[in-house]
């Protein structure tokens, strides 16, 4: 059997990795799963975020996998190390994919926009304070931005007004933006006109490159890199409602893939 990459996240932010992914390696078959049955995870506690990201790992496990990444901020913070206990696959996960790329801008005062229960752990401002220990950060947990993606209302006017309402919260004044949640790259523009309105240009950083280089340099290693000749596939999987899945994720993917199907998992 042909073992693919899979791909999770509590919701439809996974498709912002699925993207850089694809586009890094376009020869090999992903599987994503969304649980947007149990999406936020970001409001949920620890211990439950990691055994729903368990378990949404079991489920494509089970399916046959060559490697796993956890395309959600979030699990990755409490769910990675169990994770990757429990198998021999490579696995991935975006906190520090997105830290090493924000330590590569050499940013001096950073703003970190994730979710509650991944600000409320403090792991990206200890590992970008480890790796710089002048940084300045601030996190800001921002939750209606992640309902805001996962309602279609990413393009939106109300889109635009949620994000301006967190960043008008923050109080440094950043030279670099982490959107450390996977659903946010979806409200990237709005992130960049909010600062350029008050005459700045920020960096942005989306940690879903770095985290596809990571992954296929650990394919390469391991000689497990399908070779370039096929297109890949994908194949979509949700917990939730297949047919908002299908439509709003088109809107997510834009022109890099198209959603086809999805089944329920
Ligand atoms: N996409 C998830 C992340 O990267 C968060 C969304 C949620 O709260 O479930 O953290």
């Amino acid at each position: 059997m042909n073992k693919k990459i899979g791909v999770f996240d509590s919701g439809l932010g996974g498709l912002t990795v699925l993207k850089e992914l694809y586009k890094a390696m376009p020869a090999e078959d992903f599987y994503i799963f969304g649980d947007t049955k149990n999406v936020p995870y970001g409001t949920r506690p620890g211990e439950e975020i990691e055994s729903l990201s368990y378990s949404a790992f079991k489920k494509l496990e089970n399916l046959g996998l060559k490697a796993f990444v956890i395309a959600c901020n979030t699990a990755t913070v409490y769910s990675l190390e169990k994770i990757s206990k429990s198998t021999d696959i490579p696995v991935v996960g975006v906190i520090e994919p997105g830290v090493m790329a924000a330590l590569e801008n050499d940013l001096e005062k950073v703003l970190v926009l994730a979710t509650e229960a991944t600000i409320r752990s403090g792991l990206i401002q200890k590992l970008l304070k480890a790796g710089k220990p002048s940084i300045e950060v601030e996190g800001i947990g921002a939750p209606k931005m992640v309902l805001a993606v996962e309602n279609g209302l990413g393009k939106s006017e109300e889109g635009r007004k949620i994000v301006y309402s967190y960043l008008d919260q923050a109080t440094i004044d950043p030279d670099g933006v982490m959107l450390s949640c996977t659903h946010f790259p979806v409200l990237q523009d709005f992130v960049v006109d909010y600062y350029k309105e008050k005459g700045k240009d920020i960096k942005i950083i989306d940690p879903a490159k770095k985290c596809a280089e990571i992954i296929k340099g650990e394919l390469a290693k391991e000689g497990m890199l399908t070779s370039e000749k096929d297109k890949g596939k994908v194949e979509f999987f949700t917990s939730g409602d297949t047919e908002s899945y299908k439509k709003i994720g088109n809107v997510i993917l834009g022109d890099t893939l198209t959603i086809d199907e999805v089944k329920n998992l």
